[in-house]
């Protein structure tokens, strides 16, 4: 038996048995609410988690990752960006590691492109699906991409109105969605207002990305709510890194809202490096053992996405950030 403190509204489903002030219930009664059959990963590991690391990543590394990545079962990996060396120069070596990965049919390997200058690079590349990447905060924005949201918008709508006509899917991310390492608290409104903007421009996904991770169950419940007013569960993903720990929660909360897209990085890789102090986004293992354990379907092998995290791990010579890789590493 569990008891919950009454003080004022119940929750659906809990209003059985109950003596004032406390509620007693089975724990196996408490509510299940209802959880996507199957809930699409995008592996961010590659793109998020290693274009802030200090030391260059190098080529065939890289390579490497995305190829075990790619056979781990994962569709989507989002292998590098395409912006200005000058601003981040661990993504560089873009075209190289485009060129390097074995690619298989059935595995999407998009990248960021800022401006119509990555687009068209990325394009002639092979590249066949693009993400671009705006924000709800104005200074985020600024010290981002270097222009403000509007302007970003701008940008945005030539890099969608190129890629209509090269038959090219764009996925768009609005950052800063629960904070702002500049502005602080971020209103849901401004978040529904800037990710209805680039859906309305023609990107298939809106990615909301708690760029810092000091959301919190309450705080995604009230973005998301806002944001579902503008755009379909269908069309939205949520990307959260996890510097407070609360990254599984918020996940966990965006499910039972209807979001069936989570982005992640293999050993909870990352950070921005325009966002100083903030963690890298929650563990793919971990989002994988939590989805495989609501019977969630993923298609992703766990054990091998392990190998894939302890590679990269060794690589950098640093211990991984997910608890199941370190659970598992202990078996
Ligand atoms: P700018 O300096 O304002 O650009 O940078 P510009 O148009 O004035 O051009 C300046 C120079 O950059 C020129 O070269 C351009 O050719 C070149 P120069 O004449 O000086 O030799 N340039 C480019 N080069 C390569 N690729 C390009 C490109 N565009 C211009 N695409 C710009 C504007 C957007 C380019 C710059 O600010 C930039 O590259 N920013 C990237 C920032 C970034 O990658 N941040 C991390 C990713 S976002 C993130 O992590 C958040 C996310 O994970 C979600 C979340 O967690 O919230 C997605
Ligand atoms: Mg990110």
């Amino acid at each position: 038996m569990i008891a919950v403190t009454a003080k004022r509204v119940l929750p659906r489903g809990f209003a059985a048995a109950w003596t004032p002030g406390v509620i007693f219930r089975q724990a196996s009664s408490l509510p299940l609410y209802s959880f996507p059959k199957e809930v699409k990963i995008v592996e961010v590991g590659p793109r998020d988690g290693l274009q802030n690391e200090k030391a260059v990543v190098p080529t065939d590394v890289k390579i490497q990752l995305i190829n075990m990545l790619s056979d781990s079962g994962l569709k989507v990996i989002e292998a590098t960006s395409f912006v200005s060396p000058k601003w981040v120069p661990q993504m560089a070596d873009h075209v190289t590691v485009m060129q390097g990965i074995k690619k298989f049919p059935n595995i999407k390997y998009p990248v960021l492109t800022p401006n119509l200058t990555g687009f068209q690079a990325a394009v002639k590349c092979g590249v066949e699906e693009v993400a671009i990447f705006g924000a709800a905060s104005e200074l985020f924005s600024k010290k981002n991409i270097n222009c403000t949201i509007d302007e970003s918008l701008q940008r945005f709508k030539e890099v969608t109105d190129a890629a209509k006509e090269a038959n090219i899917p764009v996925r768009g991310y609005v950052s800063c969605v629960l904070g702002c390492p500049y502005e602080g608290k971020i209103s849901p409104s401004k978040v529904a207002e800037v990710a209805l903007k680039m859906f309305s421009m023609g990107c298939y996904e809106i990615s909301l990305g708690d760029t810092i991770g000091v959301g919190t169950p309450g705080s995604m419940r009230d973005m998301l709510t806002a944001v579902l007013d503008v755009v379909p569960a269908k069309s939205l993903a949520v990307h959260c890194h996890d510097t407070y720990g609360q990254a599984l929660a918020n996940i966990l909360v965006a499910l039972q809202m209807g979001v069936q897209v989570v982005d992640s990085s293999i050993a909870g890789l990352g950070g921005c490096p325009y966002a100083q102090g903030a963690a890298g986004n929650v563990a793919t293992e971990d989002v994988v053992y939590m989805l495989h354990g609501l019977g969630i379907n993923t298609g992703i092998d766990l054990k091998k996405l392990t190998e894939a995290g302890a590679y990269i791990c060794k690589a950098l010579g640093r211990k991984s950030n997910s608890k199941v890789a370190q659970a598992i590493s202990k078996l």
